[in-house]
């Protein structure tokens, strides 16, 4: 008599336990720029990838150009789950670590391929576990490109900059580098440097071409000098406790994937900087002033400092390995 009510409860419990299996775990990936740079597009193919070969099992939702969360408040939603993935630049985890500000210190690397080389070393490696304490754990690093300095006044010497304020990322290398050449800074979230640049509330900033050309930061600064003096790359990362909560089946593919990102937008990162040189170019906006190697030599010469005054906190041992990198060496 009580079979066919059995039957039915366990009928009931079985669809409820396929309607909680078949729940999607959603990513919710936010970052600040734009969709066309480097950043916007890996985040976008891994949304594709992730829906491509786990249909049904995790939904990715992207929100670029800070409309999810901005600078001031995109790390503390990971760490409240707000969010799942972000891919910050190297420069905003000061807060969380010091050691990843070596990738800030002036003219460390000599180009993107320098930096890619460290970034798949030993020490580079264990900076994406440097914050795990601080439930942030690193995946990957994607490229952007390497920093150019615009102002609204040719800097073609160090003494150039002197008396200009600088929009620069939440970092103290960054402050001191300017500080080195007598100009001072203000830490301004990137969605806000265009405004601050148009404004007047600053009268340069240090950016790759593709952030400068996105943000169309170029039709409000006249000159731009190619001085390559350090690197914008990014560390995609994700909530720790999240991250290991995953099956371990479905992280196994999300990590296959990210590889898979992650080589996609660092072979394309150069190029698509290349391509943003030239639109600016084009649009004849801005004089893009080049160089020569003395006077690339003096603004190295006058950043140098920095490196002395962050060796304490960052590690001599990092600084040192990263170093190694270049392929010719200084001393
Ligand atoms: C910046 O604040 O200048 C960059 O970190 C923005 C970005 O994510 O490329």
């Amino acid at each position: 008599m009580f079979k066919p009510i059995i039957t039915f409860v366990g009928l009931l419990l079985a669809l409820t336990a396929t309607a909680v299996e078949a729940e999607p775990i959603v990513i919710k990936f936010s970052h600040v720029v734009a969709e066309d740079t480097p950043k916007g597009k890996g985040a976008l193919l891994f949304k594709r990838l992730v829906e491509e070969r786990l249909p049904g099992q995790v939904t990715v939702e992207v929100y670029p150009n800070s409309t999810l969360f901005g600078d001031n408040n995109e790390l503390d939603a990971l760490n409240n789950n707000e969010v799942q993935l972000l891919a910050p630049s190297l420069a905003k985890f000061e807060k969380y670590t010091k050691q990843v500000q070596v990738f800030d210190l002036p003219f460390l690397f000599d180009d993107l391929e320098a930096v890619n080389r460290f970034q798949k070393r030993a020490k580079g490696r264990q900076l994406l576990r440097s914050m795990e304490q601080e439930n942030i754990t690193g995946l990957a690093y994607w490229h952007n490109g390497m920093k150019q300095l615009s102002a609204t006044k040719p800097l073609r010497m160090p003494t150039d900059a002197a008396g200009l304020a600088f929009r620069i990322q939440p970092s103290g290398v960054l402050e001191s580098q300017f500080a080195q050449l007598g100009a001072s800074t203000r830490k301004i979230p990137f969605g806000e440097a265009f405004g601050a640049l148009q404004n007047g509330t600053v009268q340069g900033a240090e950016n790759p071409w593709s952030n400068i050309y996105s943000k169309k930061m170029h039709t409000v600064q006249p000159y731009i000098t190619e001085t390559n003096h350090g690197v914008l790359d990014y560390m995609l990362v994700s909530n720790t406790r999240f991250w290991f909560g995953i099956p371990h089946r479905i992280r196994t593919e999300l990590e296959g994937i990210i590889e898979e990102v992650t080589y996609e937008v660092n072979r394309a990162a150069e190029e698509a900087n290349q391509a943003d040189r030239e639109r600016i170019r084009k649009a004849g906006t801005s004089e893009i002033i080049e160089l020569t190697p003395e006077q690339r030599e003096a603004w190295r010469e006058a950043m140098r400092p920095v490196w002395k005054e962050f060796e304490p906190v960052i590690g001599a041992d990092i600084i040192k390995a990263a170093q190694t990198v270049n392929r010719k060496q200084r001393h």
